[in-house]
């Protein structure tokens, strides 16, 4: 058998679309993904890469019910938002579809019956939360209350986000309906059951050994630790029977008799979505899906974030399992989390750098922030992206060794030889620079293929460094009077080592690689030279930091819907200093379109109150008004000016703010209490 009948399976995460993409997602499964796949690709492998819009499942109807809308136009907006930011940056799938295709429906739902006639599930009844008003189970994304372990007053019937404990919304204490506040009553319902217990051992045997019906199946040690760590621990646990089914009406249809109002959980449909878009791809490019799926010649990788580690190293492999004639995944190469300037990513508490708005401020410059992340990637651990850390890596290391040599090169190109690529035979010494680079290119795609990423660009970067090195030991400037010879050697070498660059480097900075490859033009004559890469300056990064800044203003305290906050004491509630206050002056803060800077009189002082009202107010219309100001709270720097309290105000359900004013005309620093 040759190597080339081998063919791999390359699959990310088919992310929710229910919002834009963020440097999380991007870090986490699919710029590695991209990696993996563009260098399979570039050394002849028969790779199909996919991946699409998860369009099923609570996130999707919590975003409609929030946004006044129908699901539909949720996953349709977003799946197009999505679509294009992926390719915005350079991630290239084979295909990017969709869970609401009606291919995919069929293929879920067959996929069921094949599982339902082999008798795989296991029916129960059981009892679970109903909103009497709306008619409607509650998902576990729609029942919220205290969280019995940390006792978080909005802890979701799934997972509390405070602790992190995977929950049960029975163990919730008073669970509340999150779509009607109403208090649920508990109802009997029937759902189809994947019994995991059963499944134990083999799962366990796989998981640590890479062994599968007493073969090997692949190799263990090349998964990471934080992957295999999470399988043991969840099978040690004990697996419990989980359901496949849901009583909603958006998602795939249970396709058998007595299913009215259910549908398939979302964890069964999502990833048979993969299945879905195989076959897509292969009946628009000529190929048979079965040859990815259910052949021994392939390799399956899911590259997902570790969240997701359960749903595809341990519930899914056993769905495949348990249907028959598929491969199991070869590898499932999670990330670790990527934190933000020192806090969790939240899309809910806008705490992200979103991919759209990224190539607003830095137009073109995806190539940057796919090095970044790669630089960072939270291959074992968390990791952190912050601002100054990128200028840090754009301008010390792309722009000062890579962008650096390519220039000299280039530059000195022209000058010597009119841009003429010169060709001369190697001494010794060149063909040792030669050989350490070219081990470099070989060690880096070596590490791609041991899904060691963050190595494989520093490694890749290291034929630069080698580059520079050379040139300021030869130094040809200096040289070319006496020894025109010896420079022209030395070029020969130099732009050999770009045309490398160019090659190494293109699974992680596709574009940049294009460039080099233009500069190169017919590998006669170069192009006209121009800096590969801008240094970011200060300012650039500042604008990044200051609209970070503005979201937490924005979002603290974080909203929580009303009853749902832990009680406190009435000393805790006497440590909070309110009057009323008068505004005397107020003004726009520049660049920041939701903040005015007040000055407020307080009866004891005036002082600057930086506040987020100025989508809701002018500036002229709030001179002049009475309004209840928190004096204690600790000064803090907004967009550079000295907040020193808090002005309270009223949100309603639309978010429209409105300010707390006394009813009868009081005096400025009246207490209120
Ligand atoms: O966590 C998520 O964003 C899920 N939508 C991932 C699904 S991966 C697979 F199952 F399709
Ligand atoms: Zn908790």
């Amino acid at each position: 058998m040759s190597e080339h009948t081998k063919k791999h399976l390359v699959t990310a995460a088919l992310p929710y679309a229910n919002g834009p993409l963020h440097i999380g997602h991007i870090a986490g499964a699919y710029l590695p993904a991209d990696i993996y796949v563009r260098y399979l690709k570039s050394i002849g492998e028969d790779v199909a890469f996919i991946c699409g819009s998860d369009e099923h499942g609570a996130a999707i109807t919590l975003r409609a019910k929030k946004e006044s809308t129908t699901p539909q136009a949720i996953v349709d907006k977003y799946h197009a938002i999505n679509k294009n930011a992926f390719a915005d940056f350079g991630i290239q799938f084979d295909k990017y579809s969709r869970t609401t295709q009606e291919i995919h429906k069929k293929t879920a739902q067959d996929f069921f019956k094949v599982l339902n006639d082999k008798g795989v599930f296991e029916k129960q009844t059981s009892e679970q939360f109903y909103d009497k008003e709306n008619q409607q189970f509650l998902a576990d994304r729609y029942i919220a209350g205290e969280c019995p372990n940390c006792h978080y007053g909005n802890a979701y019937g799934d997972q509390c986000e405070k602790c992190g404990s995977t929950l049960n919304p029975l163990d919730l204490i008073n669970p509340k309906s999150t779509i009607s506040g109403n208090i649920p009553v508990l109802k009997e319902t029937s759902h189809w059951y994947l019994p995991m217990q059963k499944d134990e051992d083999w799962l366990r045997e796989w998981v640590e050994n890479g062994i599968l019906d007493g073969k090997v199946h692949h190799d263990s040690k090349l998964w990471r630790n934080q992957v295999i760590g999470q399988c043991k621990s969840w099978i040690d646990g004990g697996l419990q029977p989980r359901a496949m089914t849901r009583d909603l009406d958006w998602g795939v249809k249970v396709p058998v008799e007595g299913a009215d109002g259910k549908v398939l959980y979302v964890w069964l449909d999502a990833p048979i979505g993969y299945i879905s878009a195989t076959k897509e791809w292969a009946e628009e490019n000529g190929r048979n899906w079965e040859d990815y799926w259910k052949s021994e010649n392939t390799e399956l990788i899911h590259f997902i974030g570790k969240d997701n580690i359960v749903f595809h190293a341990i519930i899914f492999p056993i769905i495949l399992k348990a249907h028959g004639d598929f491969v199991l995944p070869t590898n499932v190469p999670a990330n670790e989390f990527l934190n933000l300037e020192g806090d969790k990513i939240s899309t809910s508490r806008n705490w992200a750098v979103w991919l759209h708005e990224y190539l607003e401020d830095f137009p073109n410059r995806q190539d940057e922030l796919r090095y970044v992340l790669t630089s960072i990637a939270p291959e074992s651990k968390d990791s952190e992206f912050t601002w100054k850390d990128y200028q840090a890596r754009v301008n010390n290391e792309l722009v000062a060794i890579l962008g650096n040599f390519v220039n000299r090169v280039a530059v000195l190109t022209h000058k010597y030889y009119e841009g003429e690529i010169p060709s001369a035979d190697f001494s010794e010494e060149e063909n040792e620079v030669l050989k350490q680079a070219k081990k470099l290119a070989v060690k880096s795609g070596d590490l791609i293929k041991q899904f060691k990423f963050r190595e494989a660009q520093n490694t890749a970067m290291g034929i630069a460094r080698i580059g520079n090195k050379y040139l300021a030991d030869v130094e040809p400037w200096k040289l070319i009077k006496t020894d025109p010879e010896k420079v022209k050697v030395t070029m020969t070498l130099a732009l050999e080592l770009v045309s490398m660059l160019s090659e190494t480097f293109r699974p992680f900075l596709p574009e940049t690689s294009n460039r080099l490859n233009s500069l190169l033009n017919d590998r006669k004559t170069l192009a006209k030279p121009e800096l590969l890469f801008q240094k970011i300056e200060d300012k650039d990064i500042e604008v990044q930091i200051e609209k970070l800044a503005n979201s937490k203003i924005m979002n603290e305290p974080e909203p929580e819907k009303a009853g749902q906050l832990p009680a406190i004491n009435f000393e805790d509630f006497t440590k909070l200093d309110i009057r009323v206050g008068t505004i005397l002056e107020a003004k726009k803060v520049p660049k920041a379109d939701k903040l005015l800077e007040l000055l407020v009189y307080t009866g004891i002082d005036k002082r600057t109150v930086v506040s987020g009202i100025a989508k809701h107010y002018s500036a002229e219309e709030v001179i002049g008004k009475k309004v209840s100001i928190l004096l204690n709270l600790e000064p803090r720097k907004i967009r550079g000016v000295e907040s020193q309290g808090m002005i309270l105000m009223a949100e309603n359900a639309e978010g429209e703010l409105s300010f707390v004013s006394p009813e009868k005309d009081v005096e400025s620093g009246s207490a209120i209490s």
